[in-house]
């Protein structure tokens, strides 16, 4: 997608271009619509008046312009109500935009909101490239009519400058959560353990170090936990560990773990075939952690962060991990495994020990498809949000709000500890269906020794069939990136790093 800010609306005139207004329940006719005269006034007045349009969010107009208009089509995007109208609104109407015209056959889209400021126009442009993402390496052919035809994205602002330098900053996370969203997309076959970390090491990220460690490394540590979930497939597991120190020296680190199971069949307590062709993004959290310290690192954000990536693949087979196996986990607790499909936990039991003891960090907070239960919990929209550490969880839940992207704190019931007791290890891996999501986090808890930590569990929200966004295409979400890469800037209030304001008018992305 090629984007352009332009001052000068008249230079869109193009035969092809989608031209589309924000409308709003308080003003529903555009100003500069409603100061003209002409074939394009009249039509939309006969648009509004024969339709149930009233500007609400997610209500649109679409049609064909008039003649004598050099525009193909002609659109309004309900916004709502004009006072109040934060960026994300905007953001969401210009993607809603670019999803309703994208596949049309019109080449340019053209967008107007009088009056842009710099900030939204930049937003209106960071939308678009959130709703333009697509995962297609593995079409060989598709049917014409669904391929995406707008290619080039023109954004009306009074300042365009300041936009593009806007737009600019906002570029790594959009190409974060790009990154993100593939790794999720990727079939098993192609993106197991080995080749996850690969391609981390193969990011271009100055200042970015990556280390990994393979299962000799990991088995001195004693991490057994981890181990054991790997132990039935023929791919070797990977623990990553990424640093980007672009902060103080003397700074601890914030620190991101991610469950990294490239492929959850259940183990030998396997799983339905039904809900198996699923587990695919069973390593969600890890393509999240991934991408928050590739847009950390390309924005050179003052910020010392580590994040790990435990990767492994669950499998049956001879050698795997039996139900009523006991481990003894890094942390020296051992673990009776009731259930080989409660993985997840394994794994970060590890991860996150390893994490406390080696970097010592500020906060700590772990990104996992966890359970199951999560998602019955709070449905696909919310993720599970758990901590120890109230002022954190008041961090997280702001960042959420201020992305868009929705977090619902649930306790961690002490209460429910009991459920998790064995008779014959320190805990057990699965405490039933009652209160899934909270025994998990429960679980996780027994090994973060204290640090201040949280943990999301994104099982709901890292695949949508039918997204609900437009920001967000079917598929992969890359759910959360957003929320942990403004909870990082904003932790430094806002310490990105300023390059020289760029003076292209055009980005190509
Ligand atoms: N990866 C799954 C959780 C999951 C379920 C993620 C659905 C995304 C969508 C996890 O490892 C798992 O298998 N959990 C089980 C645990 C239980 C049966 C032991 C679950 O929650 O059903
Ligand atoms: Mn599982
Ligand atoms: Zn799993």
């Amino acid at each position: 997608m090629i984007f352009e800010f332009s001052n000068d609306p008249l230079a869109s005139a193009s035969p092809d271009a989608a031209l589309a207004f924000l409308s709003f329940e308080d003003a529903l006719v555009p100003p500069e619509i409603g100061h003209s005269q002409g074939p394009l006034r009249e039509v939309i007045d006969r648009a509004l008046s024969r339709s149930r349009f009233k500007g609400a969010l997610g209500q649109f107009i679409d049609i064909i312009a008039p003649c004598g208009t050099s525009a193909a089509r002609i659109l309004l995007v309900g916004c709502g109500a004009k006072a109040g109208l934060a960026e994300l609104g905007i953001e969401r109407a210009a993607a809603d935009a670019y999803r309703r015209v994208h596949a049309t056959g019109a080449t340019i889209l053209e967008l107007r909101f009088d009056p842009a400021c710099a900030k939204d126009a930049a937003a209106m442009a960071f939308g678009v490239q959130l709703a333009a993402y697509r995962f297609d390496k593995y079409r060989t052919s598709e049917k014409s009519e669904k391929k995406p035809s707008i290619s080039f994205t023109r954004i009306v602002s009074a300042e365009p400058e300041t936009a593009g330098a806007a737009f600019q900053q906002a570029l790594p996370l959009a190409d974060a959560i790009y990154f993100c969203r593939d790794q999720v997309s990727e079939p098993p076959n192609i993106l197991y353990p080995t080749e996850f970390a690969r391609r981390i090491q193969g990011l271009d990220l100055p200042g970015m170090e990556v280390e990994v460690l393979g299962e000799d490394a990991m088995r001195q540590l004693g991490m057994n936990a981890l181990l054991g979930v790997g132990q039935g497939s023929s791919r070797r597991s990977q623990l990553v560990v990424m640093q980007w120190n672009g902060g103080r020296t003397e700074d601890p680190p914030m620190a991101f773990v991610g469950k990294g199971v490239c492929y959850d069949s259940g183990g030998l307590s396997i799983k339905p075939a039904k809900s198996m062709a699923e587990m695919k993004w069973d390593m969600g959290g890890a393509a999240v952690v991934a991408g928050l310290l590739h847009a950390l690192a390309r924005g050179k954000v003052h910020a010392n962060v580590v994040g790990i990536l435990g990767l492994v693949e669950n499998m049956p087979d001879g050698n795997a991990q039996r139900p009523g196996d006991v481990v003894t986990s890094m942390s020296g607790q051992t673990i009776e495994v009731v259930d080989t499909d409660a993985e997840g936990r394994l794994v970060l039991a590890d991860a996150l020990w390893y994490c406390q003891q080696r970097f010592k960090p500020r906060l700590m907070i772990d990104v996992a498809t966890l359970t199951g239960a999560v998602e019955i919990a709070l449905g696909q929209e919310f993720a599970g949000l758990f901590s120890n550490d109230d002022a954190l969880a008041d961090r997280l839940l702001r960042a959420a709000t201020l992305e868009g992207e929705k977090l619902w704190r649930l306790p961690l019931a002490a209460a429910l500890e009991k459920l998790i007791e064995s008779p014959v290890a320190d805990v057990k891996n699965y405490g039933g269906p009652e209160g899934g999501a909270i025994t998990a986090a429960l679980f996780l808890q027994r090994f973060v020794n204290g640090c201040p930590w949280a943990h999301l569990d994104v099982a709901g929200t890292t695949w949508q069939s039918t997204s609900s966004l437009p920001t967000v295409p079917d598929g992969a979400t890359g759910f959360g990136v957003r929320i942990l890469h403004r909870l990082v800037t904003d932790y430094y209030g806002g310490a990105v790093s300023r390059s020289d304001a760029p003076h292209a008018h055009t980005w190509t992305c």
